[in-house]
């Protein structure tokens, strides 16, 4: 126990974990050449398409210093606010952690926000100014603002380049040195922290731990405490670039299990695993079930698919428990499901699976957050609201409430006011602001989390020209004035239009989505008429003209290799659109309220 050391890597997105991991990897001949791939860690295509880690992986290395041996467990850990909790649970299974900034970029608000996690679970930071190769690296400005902010020594910032390998046999040496070995009890009954698990097709779900106190053998009886079920352990072992099989893994260490558990619902992360016949008293603290923060309708574009839809989540569900669905039904779209989501990522990643992996053509409807409804009947009784058309009439409402978050935002001092502006417009309320150093300011501020949902990202990205760093936690629920916005196409009103809108807004919203509509509808062959209304009265109205004739004859007319070759563009896979009554809708459409300018 005495020379493992179990840490992770924390960093703000892009600021280099992945490369610097797989330096670290190599350096300990965990992975040759041969294997080696970029950003080994990020297994799923779809992750390293994005360039981001969606999920958590552990890996083990060995390494010799001074003629002893270590195991080094690196977890690895989300680099999303989407995936904060994932977060927190792999940092609870460390004792240290590599506190990485980019030289060039300095201190970003996930920094700040991974190292207050990595602080309240009293892990030892080692910081490491990363990318020093950059030629636009300021090493001595961005070691002060580490100093500054960790309150170390300007030697214990550890100077590094994941892309040269620079400062990795340092790192490697502060790893041994600094961060503290596991403690915990061989002899106490079975006590481990879950703090991921994999989907196999295979072997089912692969559960990956942390064992605080006693040890998990093959065979052993065990018991998941918050969901209270028991399983036998088939498989256990550490986790190398391949599994290793082990007879047992012992106090300290992190490893896989493999149980048989089907679906991904049954393991929870942050649930403690502990032996069922001498089962200890305390679960690891900390575990929460994760919570869908952003809800959508998905919808398949032909009604038909519908059961193959089904499927399909339930599958996408099976290795992805924090997705939720719900069957649902739109008057305009007919059969789908009401989603939950972590975030908007979250929702995008989603969708691409299904139209990956499942060859799904799917809708996705405006998506909202979750609201609380109370009535005038039953003033004490939450409605959960996770879709729009659910909100009782006005008349018999008592109130309605939406959840807040605490948005943490640092940006360059010449941009403080335009950062305000845009989060006052938000409904944001500043609550605080710092100076971390003269430049560079962190702003909070108390902000309705649908605000976020709507086009947040890209207008603080343009207002501070890409010089601002954002990260949000939940705050709770707070009393709103939120009116319903309905959306009528050609006088029928699109169920799946319409949006919960903050009462002050709601007119200016709505004039701008109908613009917006205008401009996304294609033109058929006859006027639409685009109306937006709250209750019976009508607040904006624009008419998507009519085709002329002329103009349809000379599209289709002409010849005939060309209007094959339309025909056969148009096959290849499905358009996604939907007709409701007599009118086309893209998808586009149905996010036109995130897209407005
Ligand atoms: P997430 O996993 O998405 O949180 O990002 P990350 O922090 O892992 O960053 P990643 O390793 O993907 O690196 C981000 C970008 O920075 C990539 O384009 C890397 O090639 C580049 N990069 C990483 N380390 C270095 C470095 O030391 N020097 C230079 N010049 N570029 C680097």
């Amino acid at each position: 126990m005495k020379n493992i050391r179990n840490f992770c890597i924390i960093a703000h997105i892009d600021h280099g974990k992945s490369t610097l991991a797989d330096r670290l990897l190599e350096f300990t001949g965990t992975i040759t050449d041969r294997e080696k791939k970029d950003q080994l860690l990020d297994s799923m295509d779809l992750e390293r398409e994005r360039g981001i880690t969606i999920k958590s992986h552990a890996i083990q290395m060995d390494y010799t210093h001074n003629g002893e041996q270590y195991i080094l467990n690196l977890i690895d850990t989300p680099g999303h606010v989407d995936f904060s909790y994932e977060v927190s649970r792999s940092i609870a299974a460390c004792e240290g952690a590599l506190l990485i900034v980019d030289a060039a970029q300095s201190i970003q608000a996930q920094t700040i926000s991974n190292l207050y996690l990595a602080l309240e679970n009293d892990l030892e930071i080692i910081p490491i100014l990363n990318k020093v190769d950059l030629p636009s690296a300021n090493p001595e400005e961005v070691t002060d603002d580490i100093v500054d902010l960790l309150g170390c020594a300007p030697e214990d910032v550890i100077h590094a380049s994941g892309k040269t390998g620079f400062g990795v046999e340092n790192i490697l040496e502060a790893i041994i040195a600094r961060i503290p070995a596991p403690k915990g009890d061989p002899d106490a009954p079975l006590q481990a922290l879950i703090f991921d698990s994999v989907y196999n097709s295979y072997r089912g779900i692969e559960t990956y731990f942390r064992v605080f106190n006693g040890e998990i053998k093959k065979g052993q009886r065990i018991k998941f405490i918050a969901t209270n079920k028991e399983y036998i352990a088939d498989e256990v072992g550490t986790l190398k670039l391949e599994q290793v099989v082990k007879k047992s893994v012992k106090t300290g260490d992190v490893g896989y299990l493999v149980t048989g558990i089907k679906t991904a619902k049954e393991v929870k992360v942050g649930d403690t695993i502990t032996d069922a016949a001498n089962p200890t008293k305390e679960s690891i603290v900390g575990f929460e079930n994760v919570k869908p923060m952003v809800f959508a309708g998905i919808y398949p574009v032909d009604t038909e698919d519908y059961e193959e839809l089904r499927y399909s989540m339930e599958k996408l569900q099976l290795n992805d428990a924090s997705l939720v669905f719900v069957p649902e039904s739109s008057a305009a779209l007919g059969f789908g499901f009401r989603c939950g989501f972590l975030g908007m990522l979250h929702m995008e990643i989603i969708q691409e699976r299904l139209e990956r992996e499942f060859n799904m053509t799917v809708i996705t409807t405006v998506p909202n957050v979750s609201y609380h409804a109370y009535t005038k009947k039953n003033p004490n009784e939450i409605l959960l609201l996770n879709n729009p058309t659910d909100l009782p009439d006005p008349s018999r409402l008592d109130r309605v409430e939406e959840p807040f978050i605490k948005a943490s935002i640092i940006t360059k001092s010449d941009f403080v006011g335009q950062v305000m502006s845009l989060c006052i417009e938000k409904r944001g309320e500043i609550t605080n602001q710092t100076y971390l150093t003269t430049e560079r300011v962190e702003l909070t501020f108390d902000m309705p989390l649908a605000e976020i949902v709507f086009d947040f990202y890209d207008r603080l990205k343009t207002v501070s020209k890409g010089y601002a760093s954002f990260d949000y936690s939940p705050i709770g629920m707070r009393e709103s004035k939120l009116v319903r916005v309905d959306l009528l196409l050609n006088g029928t009103p699109v169920d799946a239009l319409s949006a919960l809108l903050h009462a002050d807004n709601a007119y200016s919203i709505g004039k701008r989505i109908v613009e917006k509509l205008k401009e996304l509808l294609p033109r058929q062959q006859f006027d639409i008429p685009i109306q937006a209304a709250i209750g019976a009265k009508i607040i904006a109205r624009e008419t998507t003209k009519a085709l002329r004739k002329d103009v349809t004859a000379k599209c289709y007319g002409g010849d005939i290799s060309r209007k094959r070759k339309l025909l056969e563009k148009q096959k290849k896979g499905k358009k996604r659109m939907r007709q409701v009554g007599n009118v086309e809708i893209p998808q586009e459409a149905f996010m036109a309220v995130l897209k407005l300018n």
